[in-house]
């Protein structure tokens, strides 16, 4: 196993920090998360950042494992790093004995490890078996879903997860193929994916099998139906004052996880009482303001920051939501007193 430290920029890291450090540095052994383990640059910085925190780190990939297991060495005392998805962690933090954490970062999709990995058939540029498994232990391979998928779900998962304009023209491409043999190879993939693109199409945007090759591996992963399930469990894991960061590559994971905090940020309560419900309150507050963006200088220095959509929330104090409903009522009833007559208060 080499030396890949130099060979991933973490996204965003100082913000990451920044957003982290109120709820990982306020005293004690506090525990972060981090859910998308990778090469573990984030994490690295997180420990170093916080000499007394505890590091819970989830990865499906095992040889991502195995790297931030090297890189993390002098941590070790204080890590646990383990073999999930992250829509396991309830189970993981059950497992662990901990049963709120103060921290956790999501920052989703791929690794520059699975990437340039040649054998592993993420890359359109290198020809590999057509696996892109982030968990090699097990699941179906990309082979599998272009062999056997039917035309109007191949097509789909090209048009929704790829945004692949050419998503019909590409399935039939695919099913024309595979009656001839077998596709294998990501290398002959990505050339079919070119010939069924009309020749103008071919010359923007990049290479034209990117699209296809992003919506097989969400496919193949399950990777928005992981982070669906995965965003609540998080929230509700996080204790009062816990704060979650999310960084989204693509549009339907951002989606998701504007969904999930929106849902935590509103009042459940009826919209014409005057005053919160008991219980009904905002239960996190919003710490980004939309999705934030990377700067330019960050997109110049690691162009995988490009696309990175980030969104964040802080668990609130259920008491001190009560006491903010309180006061609230108070100033309703100020006010109110203030428009009645004879109250002598104007
Ligand atoms: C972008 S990389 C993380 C990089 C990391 N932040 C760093 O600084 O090195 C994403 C990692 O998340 C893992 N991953 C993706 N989806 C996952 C899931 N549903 N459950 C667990 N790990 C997942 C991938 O295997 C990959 O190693």
């Amino acid at each position: 196993m080499g030396e890949l430290r130099g060979t991933h920029v973490p996204v965003l890291l100082e913000r990451c920090l920044e957003l982290l450090a109120p709820a990982l540095g306020r005293g004690g052994r506090t525990v972060h998360v981090d859910a998308t383990l990778g090469l573990a640059g984030h994490a690295e910085a997180v420990l170093e950042a916080h000499p007394e925190t505890v590091l819970i780190g989830l990865d499906r990939d095992t040889e991502a494992l195995a790297h931030a297991r090297v890189r993390l060495a002098r941590f070790a005392d204080r890590v646990h790093l383990e073999h999930a998805v992250y829509d396991e962690l309830p189970d993981v933090l059950d497992r662990l004995g901990y049963p709120g954490i103060d921290g956790i970062l999501f920052d989703l999709g791929v690794s520059s490890l699975q990437l340039d990995a040649p054998d592993r058939g993420f890359a359109y540029a290198q020809d590999a078996p057509l696996d892109m498994r982030m968990d090699q232990t097990r699941g179906v391979t990309a082979e599998e879903v272009v062999n056997t998928y039917p035309h109007p779900d191949l097509a789909r998962v090209l048009r929704v997860y790829g945004e692949e304009k050419f998503a019909g023209r590409i399935a039939s491409a695919i099913l024309r193929e595979r009656e001839r043999g077998r596709i294998t190879s990501s290398a002959r993939l990505a050339e079919l994916v070119r010939e069924s693109i009309p020749a103008p199409a071919r010359r923007t945007g990049g290479h034209p099998a990117k699209r296809t090759f992003q919506a097989l591996r969400i496919e193949v992963n399950r990777e928005l139906a992981a982070l669906e399930t995965a965003l609540p469990s998080a929230l509700d894991a996080l204790t009062v004052g816990g704060r979650m960061v999310v960084l989204s590559y693509h549009s339907l994971e951002d989606r998701l996880t504007k969904a999930a905090l929106a849902d935590r940020v509103r009042s459940k309560g009826p919209v014409d009482l005057p005053v919160e419900l008991p219980g009904s309150g905002p239960t996190f507050r919003l710490l980004s303001r939309g999705a934030e963006l990377p700067g330019e200088a960050e997109v110049a220095a690691n162009p995988r920051a490009a696309s990175v959509r980030l969104r964040a929330a802080e668990r609130l104090d259920p008491n001190a939501t009560e006491q903010g409903r309180t006061d609230r009522e108070r100033s309703r009833r100020r006010v109110k007193g203030m428009h009645q007559p004879g109250t002598g208060s104007g």
